[in-house]
């Protein structure tokens, strides 16, 4: 895979499996918009990934606040001409009991994992359709796809993001645009050990690297005929 020359921008980027993905395609020539609300790491990446001499820039807001993501997209078509990739990458698990859960928890996480992903690809789209080109990679789960009983409201976000991305693949697949989802299962954002997960055909957790490559595979040129789809990558997990 080659991301020379192309533009991409990457929610939710300073840690975790974002901060793989923007490193990912740094390293593989791609210009990066890294957005996020942790203004230290955002840093951290930005400085990281500029090391793979691209143009990283960090925009630290939140994927909430529709008025700030709308106009970092602008903002970024206008500087880069072309944005070829958006990854809605941000998202929030706290993992909650549902039946005593209060309201505010649900509209905050409706907030940054749906309406999250819907602003900034809404403001992206008249762009890539303009262009005849545009690749949207939205970050599921297999909560979204199985169910998860202590993840319930963050299991329906994610259903609601997979069906967004099948939704919209149809809306544009005749512009020049693919949108695919890619739902991990559980993976290891936290330190640099491999933990054995039981769970799973492969018996381990999954790193952050190994998610980025599913995002880079599916955005890029040679999955040109991939689109509505959601891919697990979850170690072949057989068991909530
Ligand atoms: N790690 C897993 O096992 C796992 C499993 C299934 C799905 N996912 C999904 O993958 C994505 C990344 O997860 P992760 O494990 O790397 O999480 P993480 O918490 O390690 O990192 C998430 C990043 O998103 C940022 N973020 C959170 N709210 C934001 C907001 N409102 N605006 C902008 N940025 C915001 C955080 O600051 C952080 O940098 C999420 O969408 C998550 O739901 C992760």
């Amino acid at each position: 895979m080659n991301f020379k020359g192309k533009n991409v921008i990457v929610t939710g980027a300073a840690k975790g499996i974002g901060r793989a993905i923007v490193l990912g395609y740094a390293r593989l020539g791609a210009n990066v918009v890294a957005i996020d609300i942790l203004e230290k790491e955002l840093e951290k990446t930005v400085r990281d990934a500029s090391e793979y001499n691209t143009k990283i820039k960090g925009i630290c807001i939140s994927v909430s606040d529709e008025e700030a993501i709308r106009k970092a997209v602008r903002d970024s078509v206008e500087e880069f001409e072309q944005i070829h990739v958006l990854v809605n990458n941000a998202g929030i698990y706290p993992g909650n009991n549902f039946i005593t859960q209060k309201t505010e928890e649900w509209k905050r996480i409706i907030d940054i994992n749906i309406l999250g992903t819907m602003y900034p690809t809404q403001e992206i789209l008249p762009h890539m359709i303009e262009n005849g080109y545009g690749r949207i990679i939205n970050l599921g789960s297999v909560a979204g796809e199985y169910g998860l009983d202590a993840f319930v409201d963050y299991s329906m976000t994610k259903g609601a993001v997979i069906s967004f991305t099948k939704a919209l693949s149809k809306l544009v697949g005749d512009k020049g645009i693919t949108v695919n989802c890619v739902s991990p299962g559980t993976i290891n954002t936290i330190s640099e050990n491999t933990l054995l997960d039981e769970r799973t055909t492969l018996k381990r957790f999954g790193t952050p690297d190994e998610l980025a490559n599913a995002v880079m595979f599916l955005s890029s040129d040679e999955a040109s005929y991939i689109t509505g789809q959601n891919l697990l990558v979850d170690g072949g997990r057989r068991s909530t």
